[in-house]
């Protein structure tokens, strides 16, 4: 698939520089040429010898390398080559090739380079989330760099969780080839009511972990968000879906982010924003237990259970609304209650500044959490719509009209087909 193209493979130094041994193969299996170069970082982590053993030619480590140098040189190893993809990139490496430092071999063939530039970033999700690294990555994407991933999960770090995990190997040799195959995402159809749109959707509920085998959850299916997620993308949006742990597939045509708990749902929100839209239609928890214990809770032989110690978790909707860099155009919450429905839609949507509540009376109504059917209310700041008991895909429907009703007359800025 990729005989005749030369890949500049750029190994910064991060544990998941472990995984670049894997990716080459992924590479090398589809008939791409890589030619890797490792900074003195990457060669703390996996050796030379190991990269060059399964590139099957030479690795590139000095700038001022006199073989090298009069062999290839930096500058012909940057343009003799299709495209040159960063794995891992590090927070660092990103910084420099941000501000255009050119002091080691890899930042020198960034800086001259005139091939297209795939990046995957791996890295702590606090140095991920640290305003300097969206700062940098927003001024790299500016550029015209490409990225895949990263994704949230586990992070070497024990105990560590969040985005900032490498994408898989096959995940970047994926995106890799789309990039030297000029494979593009299909543009957006002009015709749909959403076209060129951007919405974020949470789903499902979270799980909270107590020990390495328990967790705290509640008894969401994820089935409301997920047929907004795939109304949304019939009517031309492109969506983000936050999904918790769900039985629900995927719902076709839109960019799904599997999360566990409220904290790792609200790093990815804040990852796939900025957006048009933003709908909470997960049911986050809302304490998790303050620290997860690295062993299965024993019983000690007392007779007495022990004491779970609940923090309260993070409000993503709050959060968003509160933050007026990202909050949408239009921030949708949800509230089921039990009594005082509307009082307490209206009370949440001045807490949480969103500017519509869907609503449900879940006293009369029991099954909604796992069911199949709905009867909400749309409440904003001055009025109250009432919807009769619907399937969830038809309220799903009904609340893609809603939004696209919200934004006809308003002008879409199209955006450009986005990488990944
Ligand atoms: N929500 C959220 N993050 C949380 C809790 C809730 O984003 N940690 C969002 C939900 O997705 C939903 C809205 O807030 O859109 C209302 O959720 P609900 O559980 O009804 O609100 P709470 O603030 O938990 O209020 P209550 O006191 O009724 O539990």
């Amino acid at each position: 698939m990729l005989a005749n193209k030369t890949i500049v493979l750029i190994i910064s130094g991060g544990i998941a520089a472990y995984k670049s041994l894997d990716l080459i193969r992924r590479l090398r299996e589809r008939r791409a040429r890589v030619r890797a170069i490792m900074t003195r970082g990457a060669q703390q982590f996996i050796t030379p010898l190991a990269v060059g053993a399964l590139t099957a030619d030479k690795v590139y480590t000095e700038l001022f390398d006199r073989e090298a140098e009069q062999d290839v040189g930096h500058i012909r190893l940057a343009r003799a080559c299709d495209l040159v993809l960063v794995a891992p990139a590090t927070a660092d490496l990103m910084a420099k090739m941000a501000h255009g430092i050119a002091d080691d071999l890899a930042t020198a063939v960034l800086l001259a380079t005139d091939k297209p530039v795939l990046l995957a970033p791996a890295m702590n999700p606090k140095m991920w989330e640290n305003p300097a690294t969206r700062r940098n990555t927003e001024a790299l994407r500016g550029d015209g760099k490409k990225f895949a991933g990263p994704k949230s999960g586990e992070m070497a770090e024990r105990g560590e969780s969040g985005v900032g995990r490498m994408a898989e190997p096959l995940e970047i040799a994926d995106a890799a080839t789309d990039l030297l195959l000029h494979r593009r995402p299909p543009t957006p159809d002009t015709a749909k009511p959403l076209a060129g749109r951007r919405i974020v959707i949470t789903s499902g509920p979270t799980h909270e972990p107590i020990d390495p085998v328990r967790y705290i959850a509640n008894r969401s299916s994820g089935k409301q968000g997920h047929a907004i997620a795939a109304a949304a993308a019939a009517a031309g949006a492109r969506v983000t879906l936050v999904s918790g742990p769900v039985a629900q597939p995927d719902p076709a045509g839109v960019k799904v982010i599997h999360v566990e708990t409220a904290k790792e749902m609200l790093q990815a929100v804040k990852n796939a924003l900025p957006a048009d839209v933003a709908i909470m239609a997960a049911a986050v928890a809302d304490w998790g237990v303050a620290s997860e214990g690295d062993q299965k809770i024993k019983k000690d032989g007392s007779g007495h259970p022990p004491a779970l110690d609940l923090v309260e978790n993070p409000d993503i909707l709050a959060t968003i609304g509160h933050n007026d860099t990202l909050r949408p155009m239009l921030l949708i919450g949800f509230a089921a209650e039990t009594q005082n429905l509307i009082e307490n839609a209206r009370s949440k949507l001045a807490r949480k500044r969103a500017d519509w509540i869907v609503a449900n009376d879940v006293s009369h109504e029991f099954g909604v959490m796992g069911g199949d059917r709905n009867t909400v209310r749309i409440v904003d700041a001055g009025t109250v719509e009432d919807w009769p008991s619907l399937n969830k895909v038809d309220v799903a429907k009904r609340l893609v009209d809603k939004i696209a009703t919200f934004f006809s007359g308003t002008a879409v800025d199209m955006p450009e087909a986005e990488e990944q």
